[in-house]
């Protein structure tokens, strides 16, 4: 487990304006959340990471960005319709409803009585909605529970516009939505929240070589965000544990303040999507090998990233605390690419009109070069460095009287606290 506490991160996530509750100014909607400027930032700084990490910078991905809404259709076949469940009991006594496999003992968590659950039954997970103006069973759709069927539904249309050589991956990222009986730990099991998927389609014969190099992928992934190695597990998981499709999965775990939980998941999930596609939708799936008439519906491995985890295991990896000059200190070591903020740049003392004019020109060339660049002035100097290491800005800039003299600033170091005095063409 890591040593960092949840609270401390809720409480920073909430005070810097990185994460708020959902609709929180009308008491909140469970399972929710909203990302404030700094947490919108650096989720969109994680998800471009893995975008130019797993797609752009490869020659056999492929993007898509599908619809959240699908034929009702798509979660027939893919069995989410009938096997979506998590196990249901509900309390006889204050009617609370739980997760069975998430209660330890038969002592109610909200009343505190004992023996009062009945018998578990099913409960589907996917949100339903009625899509057009008439709400009956024929209208029924659901809003996606994972993004990997958006995948599945468009391989034949990016087989037929590239005809792409196999191995090939298409991959998808945004929403996904599960009803989740009791969402919990902050943003670890939320009711929307946005994965980081591939379908990664082979060969039947040569799933495994692709299984293993996914995986390699994945642990370099995960170091680029500055997670520790030694807080990256990886589960087998049993037979018995498996999802209905997959035949492999290995679960990547990190430590987090609550314990070790999955992170991301990693799946061989044979031919069992597209082969269902093909008997429901009664269209050919089938690959054929150029140049030859060996036909045959490709299997698949499926990384699954959540973008939730992904978050909470940067933030407990960046936590620290120090003392400085005799006080405690909080600051997020975050590497550089996934800072909200990458310079603060103030003026020494805001009441001289000198020092602002010429804050502002550094300020100007800056954000015109890199955008996630804050103007900050405010309080004294030590408080702007307080604040800016609590959201991970890793160079403070400050311009003072010598800087009128000579054009050059001063430049602090988050994580040593180090200041140096550089020219401000050296910034760069
Ligand atoms: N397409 C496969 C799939 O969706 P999954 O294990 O159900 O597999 C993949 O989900 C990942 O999505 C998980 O490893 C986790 O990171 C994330 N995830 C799943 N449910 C979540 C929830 N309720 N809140 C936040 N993230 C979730």
């Amino acid at each position: 487990m890591s040593e960092v506490k949840l609270e401390d991160i809720v409480s920073l996530a909430k005070r810097r304006g990185f994460i708020y509750q959902g609709s929180e100014v009308y008491g909140g909607l469970s399972g929710t959340w909203d990302y404030g400027p700094l947490g919108v930032s650096l989720k969109r700084n994680i998800m471009n990471a893995w975008w130019q990490t797993f797609v752009d910078s490869r020659d056999d991905m492929y993007g898509v960005d599908a619809a959240i809404l699908m034929n009702p259709n798509v979660w027939k076949a893919s069995g989410h319709v009938d096997t979506f469940t998590d196990p249901l009991v509900e309390c006889s006594n204050c009617k609370g409803r739980f997760r069975a496999d998430h209660l330890e003992g038969d002592k109610c968590p909200n009343c505190g009585k004992t023996g009062t659950f009945g018998e578990a039954r099913q409960f589907n997970m996917m949100f339903k909605t009625n899509v057009g103006p008439v709400d009956d069973d024929k209208s029924i759709s659901y809003l996606r529970p994972e993004t990997a069927q958006g995948i599945f539904i468009n391989y034949k249309n990016v087989l037929d516009s590239f005809y792409p050589d196999l191995p090939f991956g298409i991959a998808q990222m945004g929403k996904a939505f599960r009803n989740e009986i009791s969402p919990r730990d902050f943003i670890f099991r939320s009711r929307e929240f946005e994965q980081m998927e591939i379908e990664y389609f082979v060969q039947p014969d040569k799933w495994q070589e692709s299984f293993d190099a996914l995986l390699a992928d994945i642990h370099e992934f995960l170091k680029s965000l500055g997670l520790p190695a030694e807080s990256i597990h990886e589960l087998e998981v049993p037979d018995d544990d498996r999802a209905h499709y997959s035949k492999r999965t290995i679960d990547i775990e990190y430590d987090f303040p609550i314990g070790r939980e999955e992170l991301l998941g990693l799946a061989y999930r044979t031919d069992f999507d597209l082969k269902n596609i093909q008997d429901n939708a009664g269209k050919n799936m089938e690959y054929t090998i150029k140049g030859t008439n060996d036909k045959f519906i490709p299997h698949v491995i499926e990384p699954s990233f959540g973008v939730e985890r992904m978050i909470m295991a940067v933030l407990t990896s960046a936590y620290r605390e120090d003392e400085q000059n005799g006080e405690k200190r909080i600051y997020l070591a975050l590497p550089e690419h996934l800072a909200p903020v990458k310079y603060a740049v103030s003026p020494l003392l805001k009441n001289k009109p000198e020092l602002v004019a010429k804050a502002r020109e550094v300020y100007d060339a800056l954000k015109k070069k890199h955008g996630n660049v804050m103007w900050d002035d405010n309080g004294n100097i030590g408080k702007r460095y307080r604040r800016q290491d609590e959201i991970g800005t890793p160079y403070c800039v400050v311009i003072d009287f010598e800087t009128l003299d000579d054009d050059t600033v001063t430049i602090r170091d988050r994580d040593t606290t180090e200041q140096k005095r550089i020219a401000i063409t050296d910034l760069e």
